[in-house]
């Protein structure tokens, strides 16, 4: 919100979802959406549909709720939050391409298959997280970079009241994900370089992380982060690709995406979804960085900060 209401509000979208509904053709929201727009637009009558908690009361006058994480009924498709997006997106490829495609697309993405009110960290050499009155976070972000993995490590943490900084290591504020995304950085990475940090991390991508391994002042600034015995961590491609060719996984358990874990000197915790081993932590792919980022703001301000975000996300 106001998302949803902005998408309400507009009469262009609302005509063209009312067409596609009378021609049979597939709908779908998620979130606030559900009741906001396709709710008040007449589009659920009759229909079993679920949407954010907060507005299910709302969905209740023009549709049937129900508590699935996904629900479809007729062609109309609906979700419930953050939390539920990636089994929502995978259930629109199967909607649209099938099962198997469905399947193929899921595997890679390691999504979390329990909800049962918990996220599990591994943690080795544990020690209590510390940093100035709001932890001060870099994300670089380059070409190639994981989109799903940038936006969830910089939406987790600013929920968590982190102040983060999103800088492009490129020569352009604007970076194209690896799914063609377009993300727009708060300032380049060599005006970020010029304030210290608490934590540094690394969305993965392979296009990415090689991109990362290459900037001389990224490695600088880790291997700065690591001299000073300050916070850093990376997921996906990126503990592979750039933490540990600059020997900054050196005596560390660390994981990292399956098909990368090969090149970690030490992969006993590779099939871990999120690792912490003293000041570095690491995790595995776009379905693990929720977990990964949650386990960030656990380590920073708490347990229970970071259940009430998880909650309100509906991760877990
Ligand atoms: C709806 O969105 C389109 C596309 O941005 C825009 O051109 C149009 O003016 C909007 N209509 C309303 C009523 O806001």
């Amino acid at each position: 919100m106001p998302g949803a209401t902005n998408l309400k509000d507009n009469n262009t979208l609302e005509n063209i979802v009312k067409k596609q509904a009378s021609e049979g053709r597939l709908y779908a929201a998620i979130c606030a959406a559900p009741a906001v727009a396709l709710g008040s637009w007449g589009l659920l009558k009759g229909l079993k549909a679920t949407c954010y908690p907060a507005f299910m009361e709302q969905l209740s006058s023009s549709a049937t709720t129900v508590e699935s994480r996904v629900q479809q009924d007729g062609t109309a498709i609906t979700s419930r939050g953050p939390g539920t997006a990636m089994e929502y997106s995978v259930a629109l490829v199967e909607q649209l391409f099938g099962k198997e495609r469905a399947d193929e697309v899921a595997g890679p993405l390691l999504m979390l298959s329990k909800h049962d009110g918990q996220f599990i960290v591994t943690e080795l050499n544990k020690l209590q997280w510390t940093s100035s009155s709001v932890p001060k976070i870099l994300v670089p972000i380059a070409d190639g970079s994981e989109e799903m993995e940038a936006v969830m490590i910089i939406d987790v943490l600013r929920r968590a009241k982190a102040e983060v900084v999103v800088a492009s290591v490129g020569n352009k504020l604007e970076i194209v994900a690896s799914r063609k995304v377009k993300l727009v950085a708060d300032m380049l990475l060599d005006e970020a370089a010029k304030h210290s940090y608490d934590l540094i991390v690394l969305p993965g991508g392979l296009g990415g992380a090689q991109a990362f391994a290459d900037s001389e002042t990224l490695v600088n600034l880790l291997k700065k982060q690591s001299e000073s015995d300050r916070y850093y961590g990376a997921i996906c491609a990126s503990p592979a690709l750039v933490l540990e060719p600059h020997g900054l996984l050196k005596g560390k358990k660390a994981t990292a995406f399956p098909a990368m874990c090969n090149k970690l000197s030490d992969p006993s915790e590779a099939e871990s979804r999120v690792v912490v081993d003293g000041k570095l932590i690491t995790s595995r792919g776009p379905g693990t960085s929720i977990e990964f980022a949650l386990a960030i703001v656990e380590k920073f301000l708490g347990h229970e900060k970071a259940l009430e975000i998880a909650k309100a996300m509906l991760v877990v």
